[in-house]
């Protein structure tokens, strides 16, 4: 590939999701934009790039960008969150919207729905106690395609063996000729939605709780500082921010502080409170 080509390619993946590819990892244009060559009948990434350049059409720089996303999920991945959403997270929250009864969750860059239909069954499991309650939970991705494969609820073998408990696939899942259909009752717990998260998120509302995890590896510094940012303004002081393990938000923005010690868990602050903090900071290394 030319390096005018790559410069392209990797503006337009910038632009449309945030996705920071540097000239090392120019490789996996190679690999992951192969099929769209040959969707789009050009011999490789230079000529792919001279269609961009020629038609700018609006349904190839999508087939583009949603190539380069990558969509690894799993049920309960990592398990921890789940535990600390059903143990920590949920208890706290009932007992402060005790009034309403009504909590709203946001898995954003949810993929294939594992992650909010991880959460559908655990909160079916609390019905006893969720009787009486509103649970919305809302699964957003940039992928139309992921999230068609979500709605539809239907998953392989290979993937319900990935962290689904065993009881869970007996009691949540039917066998369809080679794959597995998640009952309606667990999907209809939970609405899809495209959603980019370079756009403005107001519109969808204030969420007690957001899953952003493994989601923001693929941003550069300030393009994660700015996600962050717009995430903290929609969850009121109470509420939390699932992050993937190993990430962090130090260092990136003073929007969200670690919640009591939990890995991975982390509370809203105000921009006042951060900056404030940040200063004593500087002071004190100063
Ligand atoms: C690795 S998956 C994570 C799925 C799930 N959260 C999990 O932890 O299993 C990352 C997802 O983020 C989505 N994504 C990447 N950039 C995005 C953007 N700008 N806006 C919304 N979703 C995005 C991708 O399409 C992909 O499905």
């Amino acid at each position: 590939m030319q390096a005018d080509s790559f410069d392209v390619l990797q503006t337009v993946l910038k632009q449309r999701s945030g996705l920071a590819v540097t000239a090392e990892k120019s490789y996996l244009l190679e690999s992951r934009l192969m099929p769209v060559t040959r969707k789009w009948r050009v011999k490789g990434l230079d000529d792919l790039v001279a269609l961009v350049r020629s038609k700018s059409d609006e349904r190839l720089l999508t087939d583009i960008t949603e190539a380069m996303t990558t969509n690894e999920s799993s049920f309960f991945r990592d398990g921890l969150p789940f535990e600390q959403f059903k143990s920590i997270v949920l208890p706290a929250l009932m007992q402060r919207r005790s009034a309403d009864k009504h909590l709203r969750i946001w898995c954003a860059g949810a993929s294939t729905g594992q992650e909010p239909y991880s959460l559908a069954m655990t909160l079916r499991e609390e019905r006893a106690r969720l009787q009486d309650w509103t649970v919305e939970i809302l699964s957003t991705d940039l992928s139309t395609e992921v999230l068609g494969k979500a709605e539809a609820g239907l998953y392989t073998q290979f993937e319900v063996q990935r962290g689904l408990p065993i009881t869970y696939l007996v009691k949540y899942f039917t066998q369809l000729g080679d794959k597995w259909e998640l009952a309606g009752d667990i999907r209809q717990m939970v609405t899809h939605q495209p959603f980019n998260l370079l756009d403005d998120p107001t519109p969808l509302g204030r969420f007690d709780v957001v899953f952003c995890r493994n989601v923001l590896p693929y941003f550069d510094r300030p393009g994660r500082a700015a996600v962050l940012g717009k995430i903290a303004a929609l969850i009121p002081a109470d509420g939390v921010l699932f992050l993937g393990d190993n990430e962090a938000v130090l260092g990136i923005t003073d929007r969200f502080k670690p919640a009591g010690g939990y890995r991975g868990i982390f509370q809203p602050q105000s921009a006042s409170a951060g900056a404030a903090q940040t200063a004593a900071a500087a002071s004190q290394a100063g």
